[in-house]
Protein backbone atom coordinates (compact mmCIF):
# COMPACT_ATOMS: atom_id res chain seq x y z
CA UNK A 1 0.00 0.00 0.00
CA UNK A 2 1.28 3.06 -0.89
CA UNK A 3 2.12 6.03 1.94
CA UNK A 4 -0.77 7.65 1.02
CA UNK A 5 -3.47 5.01 1.10
CA UNK A 6 -1.67 4.20 4.63
CA UNK A 7 -2.13 7.67 5.68
CA UNK A 8 -5.62 8.34 4.36
CA UNK A 9 -6.65 5.06 5.60
CA UNK A 10 -5.12 5.96 9.30
CA UNK A 11 -7.43 9.19 9.03
CA UNK A 12 -10.54 7.51 8.27
CA UNK A 13 -9.86 5.12 11.64
CA UNK A 14 -9.32 7.59 13.28
CA UNK A 15 -11.57 7.61 16.52
CA UNK A 16 -10.77 11.15 18.23
CA UNK A 17 -9.41 14.34 17.44
CA UNK A 18 -6.57 13.52 19.43
CA UNK A 19 -5.94 10.29 17.18
CA UNK A 20 -6.64 12.33 13.49
CA UNK A 21 -3.81 14.63 15.02
CA UNK A 22 -1.19 12.20 14.89
CA UNK A 23 -1.86 11.31 11.51
CA UNK A 24 -2.34 14.89 10.24
CA UNK A 25 1.59 14.94 12.08
CA UNK A 26 2.91 12.24 10.07
CA UNK A 27 2.12 13.01 6.93
CA UNK A 28 1.94 17.18 7.07
CA UNK A 29 4.20 17.95 10.39
CA UNK A 30 7.27 19.71 10.45
CA UNK A 31 8.75 15.82 9.74
CA UNK A 32 5.72 14.12 8.06
CA UNK A 33 6.17 12.78 4.89
CA UNK A 34 3.91 14.73 2.74
CA UNK A 35 6.57 17.65 4.01
CA UNK A 36 9.53 15.89 3.11
CA UNK A 37 7.82 15.08 -0.48
CA UNK A 38 8.03 19.04 -0.98
CA UNK A 39 11.04 19.19 -0.28
CA UNK A 40 12.60 17.45 -2.87
CA UNK A 41 10.84 19.76 -5.39
CA UNK A 42 14.15 22.19 -4.71
CA UNK A 43 16.20 19.65 -5.94
CA UNK A 44 14.81 18.58 -8.76
CA UNK A 45 15.00 20.12 -12.54
CA UNK A 46 12.81 22.04 -14.34
CA UNK A 47 11.61 18.96 -16.15
CA UNK A 48 10.90 16.50 -13.43
CA UNK A 49 9.56 19.45 -10.95
CA UNK A 50 6.83 19.88 -14.41
CA UNK A 51 5.58 15.99 -13.37
CA UNK A 52 5.97 15.58 -9.90
CA UNK A 53 4.79 19.26 -8.53
CA UNK A 54 1.18 18.57 -9.60
CA UNK A 55 1.38 15.06 -8.14
CA UNK A 56 2.89 16.01 -4.83
CA UNK A 57 0.53 18.63 -4.43
CA UNK A 58 -2.35 16.59 -5.41
CA UNK A 59 -0.92 14.63 -2.32
CA UNK A 60 -0.84 17.54 -0.03
CA UNK A 61 -4.49 17.92 -1.13
CA UNK A 62 -6.26 14.85 -0.60
CA UNK A 63 -4.30 14.79 2.77
CA UNK A 64 -5.68 17.57 3.77
CA UNK A 65 -8.81 17.34 2.43
CA UNK A 66 -9.47 13.59 3.99
CA UNK A 67 -7.99 15.64 7.41
CA UNK A 68 -11.08 18.43 7.43
CA UNK A 69 -13.70 15.76 6.44
CA UNK A 70 -12.66 13.11 9.56
CA UNK A 71 -13.08 16.23 11.85
CA UNK A 72 -16.11 17.49 10.88
CA UNK A 73 -17.05 14.30 11.58
CA UNK A 74 -15.80 13.29 14.65
CA UNK A 75 -17.11 16.96 15.94
CA UNK A 76 -20.12 16.51 15.03
CA UNK A 77 -20.27 12.74 16.58
CA UNK A 78 -19.00 14.52 20.00
CA UNK A 79 -22.08 16.85 19.60
CA UNK A 80 -24.57 14.18 19.21
CA UNK A 81 -22.65 12.13 21.78
CA UNK A 82 -23.18 15.33 24.11
CA UNK A 83 -26.68 16.02 23.33
CA UNK A 84 -27.79 12.33 24.02
CA UNK A 85 -25.86 12.22 27.39
CA UNK A 86 -26.39 15.34 29.32
CA UNK A 87 -30.35 15.52 29.15
CA UNK A 88 -32.31 17.44 32.04
CA UNK A 89 -35.56 16.14 32.75
CA UNK A 90 -37.63 19.11 33.34
CA UNK A 91 -40.61 17.07 34.25
CA UNK A 92 -38.42 16.09 37.89
CA UNK A 93 -39.77 17.83 40.91
CA UNK A 94 -37.68 20.78 41.55
CA UNK A 95 -35.22 20.21 45.05
CA UNK A 96 -36.67 21.53 48.37
CA UNK A 97 -35.80 25.22 48.93
CA UNK A 98 -36.98 26.84 52.02
CA UNK A 99 -39.78 28.88 51.32
CA UNK A 100 -40.86 32.46 52.33
CA UNK A 101 -44.65 33.86 52.51
CA UNK A 102 -45.73 37.42 52.07
CA UNK A 103 -46.99 39.23 54.38
CA UNK A 104 -50.57 39.61 55.08
CA UNK A 105 -49.46 43.13 55.43
CA UNK A 106 -48.14 43.48 52.12
CA UNK A 107 -50.50 40.84 50.76
CA UNK A 108 -53.64 43.73 51.63
CA UNK A 109 -51.74 46.45 50.34
CA UNK A 110 -51.82 44.99 46.90
CA UNK A 111 -55.55 44.19 47.76
CA UNK A 112 -55.98 47.91 48.32
CA UNK A 113 -53.94 48.82 44.77
CA UNK A 114 -56.06 46.47 42.90
CA UNK A 115 -59.58 47.71 43.89
CA UNK A 116 -58.65 51.03 43.87
CA UNK A 117 -56.84 50.76 40.74
CA UNK A 118 -60.51 49.76 39.55
CA UNK A 119 -61.68 52.87 40.40
CA UNK A 120 -59.46 54.95 38.89
CA UNK A 121 -57.08 55.74 41.79
CA UNK A 122 -52.77 55.85 41.39
CA UNK A 123 -51.10 54.42 44.17
CA UNK A 124 -49.20 57.51 46.08
CA UNK A 125 -46.07 57.83 48.10
CA UNK A 126 -44.49 60.02 50.58
CA UNK A 127 -41.82 60.25 52.62
CA UNK A 128 -42.17 58.44 56.41
CA UNK A 129 -39.44 60.87 57.93
CA UNK A 130 -41.42 63.70 57.40
CA UNK A 131 -41.41 67.52 57.35
CA UNK A 132 -43.38 69.14 60.28
CA UNK A 133 -45.37 71.36 57.96
CA UNK A 134 -46.30 68.13 56.02
CA UNK A 135 -47.54 66.31 58.53
CA UNK A 136 -49.16 68.75 60.57
CA UNK A 137 -49.26 72.19 59.66
CA UNK A 138 -50.55 72.28 56.08
CA UNK A 139 -53.21 69.79 57.33
CA UNK A 140 -54.77 72.30 59.04
CA UNK A 141 -53.06 71.99 62.44
CA UNK A 142 -50.74 75.05 62.99
CA UNK A 143 -48.77 74.73 66.20
CA UNK A 144 -50.45 74.44 69.60
CA UNK A 145 -52.97 72.95 67.60
CA UNK A 146 -54.54 70.24 69.72
CA UNK A 147 -55.09 67.70 68.17
CA UNK A 148 -51.46 67.11 67.50
CA UNK A 149 -51.43 66.29 70.99
CA UNK A 150 -52.94 63.00 70.25
CA UNK A 151 -50.78 61.74 68.21
CA UNK A 152 -47.84 60.61 69.89
CA UNK A 153 -45.21 62.02 67.84
CA UNK A 154 -41.70 60.28 67.40
CA UNK A 155 -39.52 64.16 66.95
CA UNK A 156 -36.66 63.66 64.83
CA UNK A 157 -33.69 65.86 66.70
CA UNK A 158 -33.36 69.48 65.29
CA UNK A 159 -30.79 70.50 62.55
CA UNK A 160 -29.85 74.11 62.28
CA UNK A 161 -31.28 75.41 58.84
CA UNK A 162 -33.36 72.48 58.12
CA UNK A 163 -37.09 72.12 58.52
CA UNK A 164 -38.19 70.35 62.05
CA UNK A 165 -39.17 66.64 61.00
CA UNK A 166 -41.01 64.04 62.43
CA UNK A 167 -41.59 59.87 62.08
CA UNK A 168 -44.84 60.87 60.43
CA UNK A 169 -48.06 59.99 62.27
CA UNK A 170 -50.20 59.07 59.67
CA UNK A 171 -50.24 58.37 55.78
CA UNK A 172 -52.00 61.97 55.51
CA UNK A 173 -49.14 64.22 54.89
CA UNK A 174 -49.61 62.08 51.05
CA UNK A 175 -52.29 64.25 50.22
CA UNK A 176 -50.63 67.40 50.01
CA UNK A 177 -47.44 65.60 48.58
CA UNK A 178 -49.89 64.13 45.98
CA UNK A 179 -52.32 67.36 45.53
CA UNK A 180 -48.82 69.52 44.80
CA UNK A 181 -46.99 67.01 42.73
CA UNK A 182 -50.11 65.62 40.65
CA UNK A 183 -52.64 68.88 40.92
CA UNK A 184 -56.45 68.49 40.17
CA UNK A 185 -58.24 66.53 39.52
CA UNK A 186 -56.61 64.01 41.70
CA UNK A 187 -57.16 60.35 41.99
CA UNK A 188 -54.92 58.49 44.79
CA UNK A 189 -54.63 55.74 47.44
CA UNK A 190 -51.16 56.36 49.87
CA UNK A 191 -50.48 52.90 51.40
CA UNK A 192 -47.58 53.09 53.83
CA UNK A 193 -45.88 52.98 57.40
CA UNK A 194 -46.40 55.50 60.17
CA UNK A 195 -45.44 55.93 63.33
CA UNK A 196 -46.45 56.93 66.98
CA UNK A 197 -45.11 56.15 70.71
CA UNK A 198 -48.04 53.74 71.63
CA UNK A 199 -47.16 49.81 72.62
CA UNK A 200 -50.06 47.26 73.20
CA UNK A 201 -51.74 44.42 71.98
CA UNK A 202 -53.58 46.98 69.71
CA UNK A 203 -51.02 49.52 69.46
CA UNK A 204 -47.53 49.04 67.87
CA UNK A 205 -44.90 52.23 67.66
CA UNK A 206 -44.97 51.30 63.82
CA UNK A 207 -48.07 50.30 61.99
CA UNK A 208 -49.28 50.82 58.53
CA UNK A 209 -52.52 53.15 56.89
CA UNK A 210 -53.33 53.52 53.69
CA UNK A 211 -55.13 57.74 52.63
CA UNK A 212 -57.39 58.07 50.12
CA UNK A 213 -58.13 61.64 48.32
CA UNK A 214 -60.16 62.35 45.46
CA UNK A 215 -60.38 65.80 44.22
CA UNK A 216 -62.50 67.13 41.24
CA UNK A 217 -65.03 70.04 40.55
CA UNK A 218 -68.43 68.69 42.25
CA UNK A 219 -67.30 65.73 44.71
CA UNK A 220 -69.67 65.32 47.08
CA UNK A 221 -70.17 62.99 50.52
CA UNK A 222 -72.66 60.88 48.20
CA UNK A 223 -69.27 60.24 46.29
CA UNK A 224 -67.19 59.31 49.31
CA UNK A 225 -70.20 57.12 50.93
CA UNK A 226 -70.07 55.14 47.50
CA UNK A 227 -66.47 54.41 47.51
CA UNK A 228 -65.81 53.59 51.09
CA UNK A 229 -68.94 51.11 50.65
CA UNK A 230 -67.44 49.57 47.33
CA UNK A 231 -64.49 49.28 48.58
CA UNK A 232 -65.37 47.33 51.77
CA UNK A 233 -67.42 44.97 49.72
CA UNK A 234 -64.51 44.06 47.29
CA UNK A 235 -62.11 43.89 49.78
CA UNK A 236 -64.72 41.45 52.31
CA UNK A 237 -65.76 40.22 49.31
CA UNK A 238 -69.52 40.40 50.77
CA UNK A 239 -72.46 42.07 49.43
CA UNK A 240 -74.35 42.74 52.69
CA UNK A 241 -71.62 44.88 53.94
CA UNK A 242 -73.29 47.75 55.71
CA UNK A 243 -71.99 51.15 56.91
CA UNK A 244 -72.54 53.84 58.76
CA UNK A 245 -71.03 57.48 59.07
CA UNK A 246 -71.26 59.14 62.45
CA UNK A 247 -70.18 62.92 62.39
CA UNK A 248 -66.77 63.10 64.15
CA UNK A 249 -63.94 66.07 64.06
CA UNK A 250 -60.60 65.95 61.87
CA UNK A 251 -58.83 69.04 61.46
CA UNK A 252 -58.50 67.98 57.80
CA UNK A 253 -61.67 67.66 56.75
CA UNK A 254 -65.23 69.36 57.48
CA UNK A 255 -67.51 68.12 57.68
CA UNK A 256 -65.64 64.83 59.31
CA UNK A 257 -67.52 61.31 59.46
CA UNK A 258 -66.74 57.67 61.54
CA UNK A 259 -67.34 55.17 59.37
CA UNK A 260 -68.74 52.18 61.31
CA UNK A 261 -68.77 48.65 59.40
CA UNK A 262 -71.55 46.44 60.53
CA UNK A 263 -70.48 43.06 61.89
CA UNK A 264 -71.98 39.75 62.64
CA UNK A 265 -71.21 36.04 64.65
CA UNK A 266 -70.44 33.22 62.73
CA UNK A 267 -69.36 30.43 64.26
CA UNK A 268 -68.36 31.87 67.37
CA UNK A 269 -66.55 34.59 65.16
CA UNK A 270 -67.21 38.35 64.88
CA UNK A 271 -66.96 38.94 61.44
CA UNK A 272 -67.33 42.00 59.07
CA UNK A 273 -70.89 41.90 57.36
CA UNK A 274 -74.40 42.12 58.11
CA UNK A 275 -75.74 44.19 60.77
CA UNK A 276 -76.01 42.69 64.63
CA UNK A 277 -73.79 45.59 65.89
CA UNK A 278 -71.14 47.89 64.64
CA UNK A 279 -67.45 48.66 64.43
CA UNK A 280 -65.41 51.92 63.28
CA UNK A 281 -63.03 51.27 60.32
CA UNK A 282 -62.00 54.50 59.15
CA UNK A 283 -61.97 58.39 59.08
CA UNK A 284 -63.20 60.43 56.44
CA UNK A 285 -64.47 63.82 55.17
CA UNK A 286 -64.51 66.42 52.59
CA UNK A 287 -61.23 68.26 52.31
CA UNK A 288 -61.13 71.29 54.34
CA UNK A 289 -60.68 74.32 52.62
CA UNK A 290 -56.99 75.33 53.97
CA UNK A 291 -55.73 71.99 53.39
CA UNK A 292 -56.65 72.32 49.25
CA UNK A 293 -54.80 76.04 49.85
CA UNK A 294 -51.89 74.62 51.45
CA UNK A 295 -50.67 72.15 48.53
CA UNK A 296 -51.42 75.36 46.49
CA UNK A 297 -54.77 74.40 44.59
CA UNK A 298 -57.53 77.17 44.84
CA UNK A 299 -60.48 76.07 46.86
CA UNK A 300 -63.28 78.02 45.17
CA UNK A 301 -62.36 75.45 42.03
CA UNK A 302 -61.63 72.72 44.15
CA UNK A 303 -63.23 70.18 46.30
CA UNK A 304 -62.72 66.17 47.24
CA UNK A 305 -63.17 63.87 50.16
CA UNK A 306 -60.42 61.85 52.01
CA UNK A 307 -60.65 59.03 54.35
CA UNK A 308 -57.58 57.02 55.66
CA UNK A 309 -57.64 52.98 57.80
CA UNK A 310 -55.38 51.41 59.21
CA UNK A 311 -54.65 48.40 57.08
CA UNK A 312 -53.10 46.08 59.87
CA UNK A 313 -56.75 46.47 61.51
CA UNK A 314 -57.91 45.60 58.03
CA UNK A 315 -55.77 42.47 57.17
CA UNK A 316 -57.03 41.22 61.09
CA UNK A 317 -60.45 41.77 60.99
CA UNK A 318 -60.01 39.55 57.25
CA UNK A 319 -58.18 37.28 57.99
CA UNK A 320 -58.34 36.17 61.94
CA UNK A 321 -55.23 37.52 63.55
CA UNK A 322 -55.97 38.98 67.09
CA UNK A 323 -52.30 40.12 68.35
CA UNK A 324 -51.09 43.29 66.46
CA UNK A 325 -47.99 42.39 67.56
CA UNK A 326 -47.10 39.33 66.30
CA UNK A 327 -47.18 41.18 62.85
CA UNK A 328 -43.60 42.55 63.86
CA UNK A 329 -42.21 39.63 65.72
CA UNK A 330 -40.94 38.12 62.22
CA UNK A 331 -41.99 34.73 63.73
CA UNK A 332 -42.02 31.95 61.27
CA UNK A 333 -44.47 29.97 62.39
CA UNK A 334 -46.72 32.88 61.95
CA UNK A 335 -45.92 33.66 58.41
CA UNK A 336 -46.40 30.47 57.47
CA UNK A 337 -49.70 30.25 59.07
CA UNK A 338 -50.85 33.79 58.19
CA UNK A 339 -48.69 34.44 54.91
CA UNK A 340 -49.34 34.42 51.42
CA UNK A 341 -47.75 32.21 48.44
CA UNK A 342 -45.48 34.52 46.33
CA UNK A 343 -48.39 33.69 43.74
CA UNK A 344 -51.67 34.69 45.15
CA UNK A 345 -51.71 37.63 43.75
CA UNK A 346 -54.89 39.57 44.12
CA UNK A 347 -57.01 40.13 41.24
CA UNK A 348 -60.67 41.33 41.13
CA UNK A 349 -62.04 39.00 38.67
CA UNK A 350 -60.96 36.00 41.11
CA UNK A 351 -61.74 37.58 44.04
CA UNK A 352 -59.04 39.69 45.75
CA UNK A 353 -58.86 37.46 48.94
CA UNK A 354 -56.36 34.78 48.89
N1 LIG B 1 -55.07 60.67 59.48
C1 LIG B 1 -56.08 60.10 60.34
C2 LIG B 1 -55.43 59.28 61.43
O1 LIG B 1 -54.30 59.00 61.36
C3 LIG B 1 -57.01 59.23 59.55
C4 LIG B 1 -57.87 60.02 58.65
C5 LIG B 1 -59.06 60.54 59.10
C6 LIG B 1 -57.47 60.29 57.35
C7 LIG B 1 -59.87 61.29 58.27
C8 LIG B 1 -58.26 61.05 56.50
C9 LIG B 1 -59.47 61.53 56.99
O2 LIG B 1 -57.92 61.31 55.24
O3 LIG B 1 -60.27 62.26 56.15
O4 LIG B 1 -56.09 58.89 62.35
Amino acid sequence: MSDVEQTLGRIAAAGDLQALDAARVEALGKNGWVTALLKTLGGMTPDERQVRGPEIQGVRARVTEAIAERKEQLVSAELERRLATERLDLSLPAPERPQGTVHPVSQVMDELAEIFADLGFAVAEGPEIETDWYNFTALNMPESHPARAMHDTFYCEPRDGEPARVLRTHTSPVQIRAMEKHGAPLRVIAPGRVYRSDSDATHTPMFHQVEGIVIDRAIHLGHLKWTLETFLKAFFERDDIAIRMRPSYFPFTEPSAEVDVGWSMEKGRRVVGGQEGWMEVLGSGMVHPRVIAAAGLDPNEWQGFAFGTGIDRLAMLKYGMNDLRQFFDGDIRWLKHYGFAALAIPTLSAGVGA
